[in-house]
């Protein structure tokens, strides 16, 4: 009987550094034994993310050692995602989507705008280091097109001169607003609604779109699952619960959606905590944030999407 060998990896100077051992280890323990393969997409998220945005051969087989699979079985993987990189990028990668809504909304020129900016084609990276440009089919953001994804996020409804004033932002280390730049509020119309105008939304859903006080008790799309009673005894095993608030203060809730990663179900549920405001977010200690990135069942993403960070910048904007 035949059988299928391969070389080892040679995983050669990369390994994961403790905080992304330890996260790609609570990762690996979602999947069964024997299968821990599934694993492969986010730990090579992982490692590029360890390895300044790219993945090298040295990281990718060192993915493949950590989930014992053939090394070409993992290059297969990441050769496939576009949002894996083979070659080394810039500090921003600008991802421009060229797909239909966003070229007919302007996308050429938002291509144009960079390549003059950056002074570089489609795959280069700028001589400072700090942008690489690719164009990428659609992001799924049609709506708020046209669109930029940025790193982790997304840039909306734009134009040469906003996505101009973006990477001048970018260059000079100051604070840019991610999202649309127009102010539309996720995907609704940009001239405010014409439908459902006397629609009485659930104050719940509503609160958290405007950032008014938030109703713990009412039901509603937005609002947050049961808690699960062992999720809270494995955060208290995992780190410390952070202090809440009875209600929000001055009765008026910051709009915690507008830090990346939290959607409404999650704003509800850190509600029911008794986080309210961007600055309680930004207080967390690394081991309150472990205690509620596993109390809402998801640990490491806190970390992964610099809620803490997100927060300051929020809270400091407010101030
Ligand atoms: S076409 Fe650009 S996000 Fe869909």
């Amino acid at each position: 009987m035949s059988q299928t060998t391969y070389r080892a990896p040679e995983s050669g100077e990369f390994a994961f550094d403790a905080e992304n051992e330890a996260l790609a280890q609570r990762i690996i323990a979602r999947y069964p034994e024997g299968r821990h393969r599934s694993a492969v997409i986010p730990l090579l998220d992982i490692a590029q993310r360890q390895n300044g945005g790219w993945l090298s051969k040295e990281a990718v087989e060192f993915v493949a050692g950590r989930l014992g699979m053939a090394p070409i079985r993992v290059h297969e993987v990441a050769s496939f995602y576009s949002m894996f990189n083979k070659n080394p990028v810039g500090k921003y990668l600008l991802q421009v989507c060229r797909t239909t809504p966003c070229w007919l909304r302007g996308s050429d020129s938002l291509t144009q705008t960079i390549k003059e900016i950056c002074g570089i084609e489609i795959g280069d990276t700028s001589e400072d280091g700090l942008f690489t440009l690719i164009e990428v089919e659609c992001l799924g953001a049609c709506c708020n097109a046209p669109m930029v994804q940025i790193n982790d996020d997304y840039y909306e409804d734009l134009t040469a001169k906003s996505l101009d004033k973006i990477l001048d932002n970018l260059k000079n280390g100051r604070v840019v607003e991610k999202g649309s730049q127009t102010g539309r509020i996720a995907s609704a119309r940009q001239d405010g609604p014409h439908i459902l105008v006397d629609f009485d939304p659930n104050p719940v859903s509503s609160g958290i779109l405007r950032g008014d006080a938030v109703d713990e008790e009412a039901p509603g799309p937005g609002s947050a699952p049961t808690p699960d009673p062992s999720l809270e005894e494995k955060a208290d095993a995992a780190g410390k619960r952070p202090a809440g608030l009875d209600r929000p203060r001055n009765g008026k809730a910051d709009a915690l959606i507008k830090i990346k990663g939290i959607g409404p179900a999650n704003e509800a549920a850190l509600a029911k905590l008794g986080i309210f405001h961007f600055d309680q977010i930004a207080s967390w200690s690394p081991e309150e944030a472990t205690w509620v990135g596993t109390f809402l069942a998801f640990p490491g993403r806190i970390e992964h999407e610099e809620w803490i960070q997100q927060a300051k910048t929020l809270a400091g904007r407010k101030a």
